[in-house]
C-alpha cells in the first residue's frame, strides 16, 4: 500500500461569508488566537505524515504563499532586537524548502475542479484534501487518525460528523452501511441534499483520504450542486469501483468559513491555550456580565 505523502489545500475560495475582512485578506490567514486558520491545517497535516502540499490558490491569494516563506528583513530585525525566542518560533514553522507548491485554480468552478487542478503534481499517489476553512480540534488531529484507519483498510477514507436534520442541505452527506467502531462502509453520498431528503445526518467534514483514479473522474464531472463541479459527485462514481469508508473522527470541527463557527474557534482555542486560557475566561466573563 501507497503511503499518503501528499496533501491538497484548496484556498481559491472568495471567502464570501466573511466579507468584508476577506476582500483582501484570505480568509484562510484569518488569526484565530496567535496564528492564521492555514497554519493549524497544515500543522495537522504534518503531524499526519504528510510531506508535499498542494495549494490551489486563486487571485488575491499571495499572502498564503508569503507566509509559508521566510521574510528576511523581519528576521534581520528580530536578530538585531535580540528577540531569539520569536525569531525561533518562526523558524519553527518554516515548511522544508521544496515541500510546497501552488497551482492555480482560473475560475471558481468548484471544489471538484479546484482539486482536479492539483493532479499533475499528485501523480498516480493517494493522497489527503484539507479544507482549509475547517479547523479540527482533536489529539491525535483528525487526518491522524484517518491514516491510522487507512493503513488498515486502504481505499479512500472520507471524515464525517453527525448535525442536526436541520442543516443537511449545508454540506455533502453521506449514506452508510455496515458499522465498525468509527469506521463505516459507504453506500453513497450527496452534495447538500434538501431537508428531509437526505440519507443520514452525517456530514462529509473536509478532511478526506482518495486515491488517484478521482482525478480521472474529475476531468469529465458534469457541475452538480449550486451549478459546481463537485468532489462528492466524483467521489459517488469512484464508490461503484473502490473502497469507500466513513470515518466517525475524535474531535470537534470549526467552519471558520462564516462569522458565528469563526467565533466558536477562537472562543474554544483561546480557552484552551495553556497560556491564554485563564486571561481569556475573564474576559468572556466580563463580556457576558454587560
Ligand atoms: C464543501 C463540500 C461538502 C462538505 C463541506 C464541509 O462544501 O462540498 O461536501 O460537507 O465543504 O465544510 P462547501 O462548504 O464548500 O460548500
Amino acid at each position: 500500500m501507497k503511503k499518503v505523502r501528499k496533501a491538497v489545500l484548496p484556498v481559491a475560495g472568495l471567502g464570501t461569508r466573511v466579507l468584508p475582512a476577506s476582500k483582501s485578506i484570505p480568509k484562510e490567514m484569518l488569526p484565530v488566537v496567535d496564528r492564521p486558520v492555514v497554519q493549524y491545517v497544515v500543522d495537522e497535516a504534518r503531524e499526519a505524515g504528510i510531506e508535499h502540499f498542494v495549494f490551489v490558490t486563486g487571485r488575491a491569494k499571495g499572502a498564503i504563499e508569503d507566509y509559508f516563506d521566510r521574510a528576511f528583513e523581519l528576521e534581520l530585525t528580530l536578530q538585531g532586537k535580540n528577540k531569539a525566542e520569536v525569531l525561533d518560533m518562526l523558524k519553527a514553522a518554516l515548511p522544508v524548502p521544496g515541500s510546497m507548491s501552488f497551482v492555480r485554480q482560473q475560475a471558481p468552478l468548484g471544489l471538484g475542479h479546484a482539486i482536479w487542478c492539483a493532479r499533475d503534481i499528485i501523480g498516480d499517489e493517494p493522497f489527503a484534501v484539507l479544507l482549509p476553512d475547517v479547523l479540527v480540534k482533536g489529539a491525535p488531529g483528525c487526518l491522524a487518525q484517518m491514516i491510522s484507519a487507512y493503513e488498515n483498510t486502504g481505499g479512500n477514507i472520507i471524515a464525517v460528523d453527525n448535525i442536526p436534520p436541520e442543516e443537511v442541505n449545508k454540506y455533502g452527506i453521506i449514506d452508510p452501511a455496515a458499522r465498525d467502531g468509527r469506521l463505516s462502509r459507504m453506500r453513497g453520498m450527496v452534495e447538500k441534499p434538501a431537508i428531509g431528503e437526505a440519507p443520514s445526518t452525517l456530514k462529509i467534514t473536509g478532511r478526506y483520504i482518495l486515491q488517484p483514479e478521482i482525478m480521472t473522474l474529475l476531468a469529465d464531472q458534469a457541475s452538480g450542486a449550486g451549478g459546481e463541479i463537485q468532489l462528492t459527485d466524483a467521489m459517488a462514481r469512484l464508490m461503484k469501483d473502490q473502497d469507500f469508508f466513513a470515518y466517525e473522527y475524535e474531535g470537534e470541527d470549526y467552519d471558520c468559513g462564516n462569522k458565528l463557527g469563526y467565533l466558536r474557534a477562537i472562543a474554544n482555542f483561546a480557552l484552551t491555550d495553556p497560556e491564554m486560557k485563564d486571561g481569556a475566561r475573564a474576559v468572556f466573563e466580563q463580556a457576558l456580565a454587560k
